[in-house]
C-alpha cells in the first residue's frame, strides 16, 4: 500500500510519539498529529521531529466532532492511526469519566468523521484508506498460570480503563461490519521504553530509585505482565497498517512475561551498575496496598502477526530495559520537565497566545 499522509491521534503520548519519530525517519510520509495534549501529551517528546517539514501538530480533542472533521477535510489522509486515549489503569479507578468520554465517545466521534470522509473518496483512495485502531491486551481480562491471549480470546475487561478500550474495539468492529469502513485493530501487551510518563511502573521505579525514594510494589508483586519495547510496537503497528487484512485484529506481544517483582529487581540491579551513587536500590522496595481488581497475569500469543505478516520483535527485554534505564539517565531535561510540570507550560503559552 502506498501512503502519503497519515493522521496519528495521541501522537504526543508515549507510544504515539515513538510512532511519529520512527515513521518520519523510516518513510517519506507526511504525519499530522491530532492530540488534545492532556497531562499525558508532551510536545517535548516530539522535539526530535519539530523541524521536519513532513510533521505537524494539531491540538484537538477527538470528542470535538467539527474540529476533527475540519482537520480530516483539510489534511485528506490516506490513513488514520488512532492512539489517543486515557491510558492509566489507576486513574481509571479513581476517575472513570474521562475514560468513557475519550476512549468510547472520542473513538465514536473519530469513526464517524472518518466514515463521512471515507465514503466521499474516489474508488481507488477509498479502497486504500485505513482506520487503524490501537488497543490493549487488557480487553481480554486476566489469565491463570497457563495459556496466553490471542485474537480469538473472549473479551472480559476488568477495569474501567479496559472496559472503555473494549468498548472502543467493538465500535471499530461495528463500523467495519455495518458501514464497510476499512479498519484494522492491534491489541498489544505492556510497552516500555524512552519518553514513558512516570506514572507507569517502569519509569516510576527508575526515577524513584535514582531519587532514593520508595519503590511501591502493589500487593505481593507477583502479578505478571508481558513486556514489549515501544519501538517494536511502533514497527508492528506499521506492519499491520501496511499489510494487515481489513477487518482483522492482530495481537502484539513481547514473549517476555515477568512478575512485577522481577521487573523491579532487574531495574534495581541495572541502576546499581549504571547509577551506583543512589544504590544499592533493592533496599527501596516497599510493598503497598494492592490495586483494586488488579489483573493477575497477561500474556500474548502473537503467532498470527509473526506468521501472517512476518513481524518479529528486535529487542529482548534485557537489552530494551538497559536502553530504557540509560535513556532516563541521559535525558535529565525531559525528566525534569515532566516531574516539575514545566512540560505543561508550552500548552499554556499556546493557548494564551491564541486567545491574545
Ligand atoms: P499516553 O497516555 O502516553 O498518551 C495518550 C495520548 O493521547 C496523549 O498524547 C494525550 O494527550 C492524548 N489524548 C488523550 N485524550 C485525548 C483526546 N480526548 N483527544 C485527543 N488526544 C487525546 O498513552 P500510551 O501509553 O502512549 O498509549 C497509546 C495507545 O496505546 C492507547 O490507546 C492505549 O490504550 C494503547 N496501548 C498502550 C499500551 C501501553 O503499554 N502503554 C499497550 C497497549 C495499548
Ligand atoms: O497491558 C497493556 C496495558 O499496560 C496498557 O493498555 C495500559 O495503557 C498501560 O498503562 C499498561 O497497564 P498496566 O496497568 O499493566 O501498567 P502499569 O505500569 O500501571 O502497571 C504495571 C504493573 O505494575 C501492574 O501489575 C501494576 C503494577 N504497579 C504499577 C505501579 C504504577 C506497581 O506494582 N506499582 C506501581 O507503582
Amino acid at each position: 500500500m502506498t501512503l502519503k499522509t497519515v493522521i496519528v491521534t495521541g501522537g504526543a503520548g508515549f507510544i504515539g510519539s515513538c510512532v511519529v519519530r520512527q515513521w518520519l525517519a523510516e518513510t517519506d510520509w507526511r504525519i499530522v498529529v491530532l492530540d488534545k495534549l492532556t497531562y499525558a501529551g508532551n510536545v517535548e517528546s516530539l522535539a526530535p521531529v519539530r523541524d521536519n517539514p513532513r510533521f505537524s501538530l494539531e491540538i484537538i480533542d477527538i470528542c470535538d466532532a467539527p474540529a476533527v472533521a475540519g482537520l480530516i477535510a483539510r489534511v485528506q489522509p490516506d490513513a488514520i492511526v488512532h492512539l489517543a486515549a486515557e491510558s492509566h489503569v489507576d486513574r481509571s479507578i479513581t476517575g472513570p469519566g474521562a475514560f468513557i468520554q475519550t476512549n468510547v465517545v472520542g473513538t465514536y466521534t473519530l469513526l464517524e468523521a472518518a466514515r463521512a470522509y471515507w465514503r466521499e473518496l474516489p474508488g481507488d483512495r477509498q479502497a486504500a484508506f485505513r482506520f487503524h485502531h490501537v488497543s490493549t491486551d487488557e480487553v481480554y481480562g486476566s489469565l491463570g498460570d497457563e495459556g496466553a491471549f490471542s485474537e480469538t480470546t473472549a473479551y472480559a475487561p476488568n477495569s474501567p480503563y479496559s472496559a472503555s478500550k473494549a468498548g472502543s474495539d467493538q465500535l471499530v468492529r461495528a463500523w467495519h461490519h455495518t458501514y464497510g469502513l476499512p479498519v484494522v485493530t492491534t491489541n498489544c501487551s505492556n510497552n516500555y521504553g524512552p519518553y514513558h510518563f512516570p506514572e507507569k511502573l517502569i519509569p516510576l521505579m527508575i526515577l524513584n530509585a535514582v531519587a532514593g525514594k520508595p519503590l511501591p510494589v502493589y500487593g505481593d508483586g507477583l502479578n505478571v505482565r508481558d513486556w514489549l519495547f515501544v519501538e517494536d510496537h511502533a514497527r508492528a503497528i506499521r506492519t499491520v497498517l501496511e499489510r494487515g487484512r481489513v477487518g482483522e485484529t492482530y495481537c502484539v506481544g513481547g514473549r517476555a512475561e515477568r512478575t512485577n517483582l522481577d521487573v523491579v529487581h532487574t531495574l534495581c540491579d541495572l541502576l546499581d551498575e549504571l547509577h551506583p551513587s543512589s544504590g544499592p536500590h533493592r533496599r527501596l522496595i516497599t510493598y503497598v496496598k494492592d490495586r483494586p481488581g488488579h489483573d493477575r497475569r497477561y500474556a500474548i500469543d502473537c503467532t498470527k502477526l509473526e506468521t501472517e505478516l512476518g513481524w518479529r520483535q528486535q529487542e529482548s527485554f534485557e537489552t530494551g530495559l538497559r536502553k530504557t534505564v540509560q535513556w532516563y539517565l541521559d535525558n535529565p531535561e525531559w525528566v525534569r520537565g515532566v516531574t516539575s510540570g514545566d512540560y505543561r507550560r508550552w500548552i499554556e503559552t499556546q493557548y494564551s497566545t491564541r486567545s491574545a
